[in-house]
């Protein structure tokens, strides 16, 4: 019985042991190399914080960011078991995104999708998935139908989706009685609407059906958007043991979501071909155009869903964060509204040139996207030896494969780049433009580089349509504050319902 006992204990030592060696193998990798390594380390590396519990990825990068900045170019730290880099000074930021792009060419994501190829076609046709020659092929075929010229030919969407959410905002209004309503679902209406229209030329309904009826389409795409995006979390959790992602056969779009998204294309492009909206300029005819250079059907739904992904969702969430913050910023609010509608008065139908033309909405959007970010950190991956300046005579050797932290939010909250930083204050880009602060490597809503932001555009976009046509009419004021909470995903966001109480405006 005692031997048993005693050859128990044993038995669970020794797994112990090798559990603790295994997680902690590598945590004298920095120390080596002659690199800071930030503390605490614990034995799930230096994000518990990833894997639940009162803390999470983002809010544990910033407990050391906030240790070590102006210390430190850059501290060691460990992704669970992974040795990572993690930058602490922007211009060393700016290099790795701009300045030494070649030597980190890859992001993490690419590595998530390396096992899932054959099943995840669709996500890894996407270039924030792709790594090397694939993500240029992509990057570039892709892109070709978001360029400003493409933009300005399908300009007509959005006017229309503009029109379509007034309509619905005051449709809300009559029907309940009521003028507080929640905008994140309106957001999602709307963006929806958009990137329906202008991927596959269909009209969604998702702002012309009953009042809070939720549409196949939007739907749909919640489901599936909600899904990828919590993958990315399981996924940004599994350094400690990539195998498992072979083993659970980890995917970031189901099945399910292939065939409908591979369902809409075809017929949307078999009813182009019959002549139905032939004369139209939007991402379906540009879809057409590659599938004519030989692009597969998998190929365009692939170049689809990159752009469904973040024109319904990332634009939806960086417009209801904004129109959130404007409820709480009045003066500021005001003074958009008059430039809004001082554009106005000169052309009712404002142009795409115009648009992009109004500064104070510029200002707005990007203060607004610096103080939330929906996605909070970048995380690069080294493809070919280099070297890293520490300062103070120190050259850090860095190996290809080492993942560096670009920690965006916490960059984007520093005062000393951003004086009370937690203040919505456009007026912070009066002097020194939103460019010269990216060029700094402290404001990287869209990242930089060759990897920044393919649709920033069409983002940018949709944001400010719908801001200029709600502002224009409405004047939308907080009803609650709410926290901001992060999943270890790739953001902040706020939680709970974002109920904004819209005025309209005596004119
Ligand atoms: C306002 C909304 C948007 C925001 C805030 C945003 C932000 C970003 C950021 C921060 C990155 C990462 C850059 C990096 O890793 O260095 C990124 C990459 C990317 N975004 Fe967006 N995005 C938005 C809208 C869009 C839209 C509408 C599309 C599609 C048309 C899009 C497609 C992409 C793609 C494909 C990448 C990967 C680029 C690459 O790795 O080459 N994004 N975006």
């Amino acid at each position: 019985m005692w031997t048993l006992i005693a050859l128990l204990l044993g038995f669970v030592h020794i797994a112990f042991s090798l559990v603790y060696f295994y997680l902690t193998w590598y945590h004298g990798y920095w120390d080596k190399r002659g690199l800071v390594t930030a503390k605490p380390l614990t034995l799930l590396g230096s994000y518990p914080g990833l894997f639940g519990g009162p803390s999470n990825f983002i809010g544990d990068l910033g407990k050391i960011y906030n240790k070590y900045k102006g210390k430190q170019r850059a501290v060691g730290t460990f992704l669970t078991r992974q040795p990572q880099i993690l930058v602490l000074d922007p211009q060393l930021a700016h290099e790795v995104l701009v300045t030494n792009f070649s030597d980190y060419r890859d992001t993490v994501t690419s590595s998530y999708v390396a096992h899932s190829k054959d099943y995840d076609k669709y996500v890894a046709r996407n270039p924030f998935f792709s790594a090397g020659d694939d993500w240029k092929k992509r990057r570039t075929d892709g892109g070709a139908g978001l360029t400003p010229n493409k933009l300005k030919q399908a300009f007509a969407i959005w006017e229309q989706t503009g029109e379509k959410l007034l309509n619905y905002v005051q449709r809300y209004i009559k029907e309940r009685d009521n003028n507080i309503i929640e905008t994140r679902d309106l957001c999602y209406r709307y963006t929806a609407q958009a990137m329906g229209d202008f991927i596959w030329g269909i009209d969604v309904g998702s702002l012309s059906g009953g009042v809070n009826e939720i549409n196949q389409f939007q739907q749909f795409s919640m489901e599936w958007v909600s899904y990828a995006f919590r993958s990315i979390t399981r996924f940004n959790q599994t350094p400690i043991a990539p195998i498992v992602r072979r083993l659970f056969r980890m995917r970031f779009f189901t099945q399910k979501s292939n065939e409908f998204y591979l369902k809409l294309t075809r017929d949307a492009a078999k009813l182009r071909l019959s002549g139905s909206g032939a004369e139209r300029s939007d991402y379906l005819a540009h879809l057409l155009q590659l599938q004519e250079k030989g692009a597969s059907y998998d190929d365009m739904v692939g170049h689809a869903l990159t752009v469904l992904m973040d024109g319904f969702e990332t634009s939806a969430a960086v417009l209801y964060h904004m129109l959130y913050t404007l409820g709480a910023y009045q003066e500021q609010q005001e003074k958009l509204r008059t430039e809004i509608l001082e554009a106005l008065a000169v052309n009712k139908n404002i142009s795409y040139e115009q648009l992009n033309a109004l500064p104070y909405l510029d200002q707005c959007v990007y203060e607004s996207m610096r103080m939330t970010s929906v996605i909070g950190f970048f995380i690069k991956i080294c493809t070919r030896p280099t070297t890293i300046d520490l300062g103070n005579d120190k050259i850090l050797q860095v190996e290809p494969g080492t993942t560096v932290t670009i920690p965006t939010y916490h960059l984007q909250h520093d005062e000393t780049y951003f004086p009370q930083p937690e203040e919505f204050k456009p007026e912070r880009f009066d002097n020194v433009p939103v460019s010269e602060f990216t060029k700094r490597g402290c404001l990287l809503p869209f990242g930089d580089g060759p990897r920044i932001c393919l649709g920033m555009r069409v983002g940018l976009l949709n944001v400010k349509m719908a801001v200029l046509r709600i502002l224009a009419e409405y004047k939308i004021e907080q009803t609650t504050k709410l926290p901001l909470s992060s999943d270890s995903g790739l953001g902040i966001y706020l939680n709970g319902d974002v109920d904004l109480r819209y005025i309209k405006v005596q004119k």
